[in-house]
């Protein structure tokens, strides 16, 4: 299997894509943008995404990694932040390999921008608590111990003056309130210390659009830890997606071998599939487990 994989970064204004060297992490080919449809419904989108893959020339087999600004739990979107509510409940996976063609992994849009800092960027080498921060239209994280992701971990939503902090400090409303870079640091220095202070962090990442203009505010902040712009800007999203989708498309393939082997199914499309929806299904015992025992706590604590 060659390291190749296509990524795409679903966004409320935009969705991008390109296949993915990943022996580099470089783009193999110009990535091409096409406005996200107005309302963003799975549909929609599903539509516009199967159109971006379709106007390059790949492989059937080749994964595809996407990125969505939205908690992902097993390929379902949990959230949705930013985007057209109908996401909720959505089988992002599904949908969208059906629509496609193509093996399809979902994976939240700043998880996915943290894999690709970790593997081809800022946070090569690191080990202890990485945090990735990206600053954009909301604010998304990625934290690594590590190197290990602890997906979906949402500090953008932290509480800060009694509503989400990204509320307060995310680069659109720097936009939107027309704020100066110094009253901009100012509050990313309340959000900064707060996230510090919590994690104790080795390293933390600045990503999102905003962090090329990094000169302008990161030496405005005063932080123990070290603080340091993303490397690969507007591509993370993309190339981080693109890793995830080959890891996974590797693990499903090595699970539907075993399958096979034991006699299970006989054909190796198939396999896959069930590969998948048989992780699926562990994922949502596991998840359900987790809910009674929160339940027998709540009860417990009564
Ligand atoms: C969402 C996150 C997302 C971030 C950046 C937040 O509002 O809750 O899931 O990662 O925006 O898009």
């Amino acid at each position: 299997m060659s390291k190749k994989a296509f990524g795409i970064d679903i966004g409320g204004s935009g969705i991008k894509g390109a296949p993915v060297d990943l022996a580099t992490g470089e783009l193999l080919a110009e990535r091409v943008r096409i406005a996200t449809p107005q309302p963003s419904t799975p549909d929609a989108v599903a539509d516009t995404v199967a159109e971006l893959i379709a106007s390059f020339d790949i492989d059937d087999d080749m994964p595809v990694g996407v990125t969505f600004p939205a908690v992902i739990q097993a390929g379902v979107a949990q959230t949705a932040a930013n985007v057209d509510k109908s996401w909720i409940g959505t089988d992002v996976d599904a949908l969208l390999t059906k629509r496609t063609g193509h093996d399809v992994f979902v994976v939240n849009d700043a998880d996915a921008a943290g894999i690709a800092e970790m593997t081809f960027g800022a946070g090569q080498d690191t080990s202890g608590v990485v945090l990735v921060v990206t600053l954009g239209t909301g604010v998304g994280s990625a934290t690594f111990v590590d190197g290990r992701l602890v997906p979906n971990t949402e500090l953008g939503h932290l509480l800060l003056h009694g509503d989400s902090a990204e509320k307060y400090m995310a680069s659109s409303i720097r936009e939107k309130e027309d704020l100066d870079w110094e009253t901009w640091a100012g509050r990313l220095q309340e959000y900064f210390s707060h996230v510090e202070f919590l994690f104790s962090p080795t390293r933390i990442i600045v990503g999102g659009g905003v962090s090329k203009k990094h000169q302008k505010f990161l030496p405005l902040l005063d932080l123990k830890t070290e603080i340091v712009p993303a490397e690969l800007r507007n591509e993370a999203g993309i190339v981080g997606a693109a890793a995830l989708a080959r890891h996974e498309q590797k693990s499903l393939k090595k699970a539907a071998k075993k399958a096979k082997k034991a006699g299970k199914t006989s054909d190796g499309k198939s396999d896959e599939k069930s590969a998948k929806k048989a992780a699926k299904k562990a994922a949502e015992k596991s998840e359900q487990q987790a809910g009674e025992k929160e339940k027998v706590k709540r009860e417990a604590a009564k």
